[in-house]
């Protein structure tokens, strides 16, 4: 109660109908279909059922994302995709070098980012090894975590895996990681002293200010928010809430955000991938 008394004092909350609940079906290109609602993975307490951010959008950024000739993110897809055979770097190589088709190589590859990599012995999100294969497969500069080049990189990757279920590991040689990014969800930020939690887990389906606040879950991302007008990656949107508690945050690729974004991956076990989505 004490979550909802200062979310209320500081941002009026308003509570209205169950949207979420709405049987809306995304089907994208009349093709690929798209789970945007299961049943909450037997570690997250405080939900019995998860819902995709999509759920929580109005009608006509609904159907932005489904179609690619309306959603505004194919064209940065479009540009990645030759950027993948484009050689860079001083051993003459592209990602198409090694890697071949992208539709092949990279199926089902963001269902279980991010994931451990043994060679290094560290947990991987998605940039991390786009920018691994840069400077060490291809002698060429790393692209800035959160720039366009990676994100259209990741939207193109993340494509070759719409339609196929979430399924991010959580324990293992990740199981610390996990841990770490779970502590972090249920932490209270900032002078609001808010977590993630007292949001997208307790007041989900509730609006603060315009904004209907969902679950805040990551399988749509990277996501194109027309406010940007362009793609925002996962670590982008963390510190964007972060800040929104007016706390102190971290920055794009940060271990601590690595950590959170496992953890927050993982609150999506069961759910489509359907990157890259549209939001407001
Ligand atoms: C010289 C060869 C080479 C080049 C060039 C290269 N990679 Fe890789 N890449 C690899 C190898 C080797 C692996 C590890 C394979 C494995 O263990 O799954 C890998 C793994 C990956 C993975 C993870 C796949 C998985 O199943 O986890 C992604 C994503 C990836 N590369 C993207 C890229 C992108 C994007 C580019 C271009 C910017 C690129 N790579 C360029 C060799 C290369
Ligand atoms: C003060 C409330 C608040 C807090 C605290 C908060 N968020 Fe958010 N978050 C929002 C709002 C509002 C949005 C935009 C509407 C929506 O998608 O929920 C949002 C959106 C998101 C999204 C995008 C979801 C989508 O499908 O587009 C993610 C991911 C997210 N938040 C993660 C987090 C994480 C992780 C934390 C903790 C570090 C956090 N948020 C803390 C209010 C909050």
């Amino acid at each position: 109660m004490r979550t909802t008394g200062l979310l209320t004092a500081a941002i009026a909350l308003v509570a209205t109908g169950a949207v979420a609940q709405d049987d809306h079906q995304l089907v994208t290109n009349g093709d690929i279909e798209i789970v945007t609602e299961a049943p909450a993975p037997d570690y997250i307490s405080g939900l019995r059922t998860i819902y995709s951010g999509w759920r929580f959008r109005d009608a006509s950024l609904q159907e932005m994302q489904m179609d690619d000739f309306e959603n505004p993110a194919i064209i940065a897809v479009d540009k990645a995709i030759v950027q993948w055979s484009t050689v860079d770097g001083t051993e003459g190589k592209s990602c198409a070098s090694c890697h071949e088709d992208v539709e092949q190589s990279m199926l089902g590859v963001r269902a279980v980012y991010p994931k451990w990599n043994e060679d290094a012995g560290e947990v991987r999100t998605l940039a991390m090894q786009i920018n691994d294969c840069r400077t060490e497969n291809m002698g060429a500069e790393a692209w800035k975590y959160d720039g366009s080049d990676m994100t259209g990189a990741e939207a193109l990757i993340s494509m070759q895996s719409r339609g196929m279920p979430v399924n991010v590991a959580i324990d293992g040689p990740v199981a610390d990681t996990w841990k770490q990014g779970e502590e972090m969800y249920y932490t209270r930020y900032g002078q609001l002293e808010l977590s993630c939690a007292s949001c997208h887990e307790e007041n989900y389906d509730n609006y603060i200010r315009a904004d209907h606040l969902s679950q805040g879950q990551i399988n749509g991302f990277p996501a194109f928010r027309l406010k940007n007008d362009g793609l925002v990656q996962t670590h982008n949107r963390f510190k964007g809430c972060i800040r929104d508690t007016r706390a102190e945050t971290y920055s794009p690729g940060s271990a601590e955000f690595v950590a959170l974004e496992l953890y927050v991956a993982s609150r999506g076990n069961g759910l489509s991938v359907e990157a890259p989505s549209v939001r407001p």
